[in-house]
């Protein structure tokens, strides 16, 4: 039973990821500062699996503290990084405390990692680093454009940290590029639950048909697109969270040959904010409230990806669409507004 570091285990990603990992043998422990998260998905976690997780309430920017949980657990085998502030518009308000949080917190496991010889490392990486692309579908050799945002930035220098840090070591790193992650776990225990006003789409609908909001809108209506709204790719956290566990795997398995490897999440499929809207109704039964508005400044018209290679090197095929995240979000909406 190999030994896991998650950190960010509290957070949205993270916790599912926890129960995949548990469930697939692991031994894990999570290191969460509850910055942007609470204890509760440690409870739900252990309703779901059982096991009692131990969290560290560490910041990963203090490096003392950090260096204390590798002291303690010198059996950790490898790390999966999901620690990291994640608002694209706070980023744009606040450039320094992004760099801090998401960058210095990086420096500082990038040091245990090879001070405590940990081997295997995977870092939450997003399609924020392709920038504005027009080449579709996006494959992990799309070339970068200028990030859009600072929190975009942090990604795209956290990446190239890492190849640099661990270029000609024995550690071997995946970024997971993920594209639009949504939905919960088929229990309900689990979820996204923004400690701000949420922002995401997803969120955003199932908050409007609960009554948390008066009612939405889709932003922007007259794209070139198939009816004038922008597309995503929509990727269920589940479908995340076995990304993971078989990216750890296949590091454990000694199959990745060069020390940084990039890999998209997306289910290559692309979804328009009305198609969106049609799928909650559909799953729901709700009549959703909402008008179709101005642009967003600063979103890309339309965007998914191409996953073959994950589908190739980690065996990994996502298995739930729209339907079945829209189905399980608005399910944990309405559990944690009862
Ligand atoms: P989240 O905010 O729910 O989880 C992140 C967790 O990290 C939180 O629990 C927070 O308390 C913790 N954290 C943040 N800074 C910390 C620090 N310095 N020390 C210790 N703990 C700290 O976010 P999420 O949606 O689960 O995202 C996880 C990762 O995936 C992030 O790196 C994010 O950038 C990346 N990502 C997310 C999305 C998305 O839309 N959710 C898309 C692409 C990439
Ligand atoms: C999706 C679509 C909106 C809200 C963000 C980050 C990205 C990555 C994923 C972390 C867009 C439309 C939304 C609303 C709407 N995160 N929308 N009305 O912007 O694709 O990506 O999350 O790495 O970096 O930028 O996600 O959920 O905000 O928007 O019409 O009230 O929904 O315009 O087309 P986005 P989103």
């Amino acid at each position: 039973m190999s030994k896991i570091l998650v950190t960010g285990g509290t957070g949205y990603i993270g916790s599912h990821t926890l129960v995949d990992l548990i469930e697939a043998g692991f031994e894990v422990i999570s290191v969460d500062n509850y910055i942007n998260s609470d204890a509760k998905p440690l409870e739900s976690i252990k309703e779901i699996t059982g096991i009692q997780v131990k969290n560290y309430a560490v910041d990963l920017c203090d490096a003392k503290a950090l260096k204390e949980v590798f002291e303690e657990n010198t059996d950790i085998e490898g790390i999966i990084h999901f620690a990291a502030l994640k608002s694209v518009g706070d980023s744009v308000a606040d450039p320094v405390l992004y760099f801090r949080n998401n960058l210095v917190g990086l420096i500082n496991l990038i040091e245990c990692t090879l001070k405590y010889k940990i081997k295997n490392f995977i870092f939450s990486s997003s399609c924020t680093v392709y920038g504005n692309t027009e080449e579709l579908p996006v494959t992990e050799s799309t070339p970068e454009q200028e990030a859009e945002s600072p929190y975009g930035r942090t990604k795209q220098i956290g990446e190239k940290m890492l190849k640099d840090a661990f270029n000609n070591t024995n550690t071997k790193c995946i970024a997971l590029r993920y594209f639009n992650p949504a939905g919960a776990h088929s229990s309900i225990k689990l979820g996204e639950s923004p400690v701000n006003k949420a922002l995401n789409l997803v969120p955003v609908i199932t908050e409007t048909a609960i009554g948390k909001r008066d009612g939405m809108t889709v932003f922007g209506k007259d794209y070139d697109t198939r009816d004038g709204s922008c597309i995503r790719d929509y990727i269920h956290v589940m479908d995340l969270a076995d990304a993971h566990t078989k990216a750890v795997k296949y590091l454990l398995g000694n199959d990745q040959l060069i020390n940084f490897d990039t890999y998209n999440l997306g289910i290559g499929n692309g979804v328009s904010v009305i198609e969106a809207i049609n799928a909650f109704e559909k799953v729901s039964g709700q009549k959703l409230n909402y008008e179709m508005g101005d642009r967003r400044e600063g979103d890309v018209i339309a965007i998914y990806a191409d996953y073959s290679k994950a589908k190739n090197n980690l065996g990994w095929t996502p298995k739930y669409g729209i339907e079945d995240i829209m189905d399980t979000a608005w399910k944990w909406e309405q559990a944690r507004s009862s």
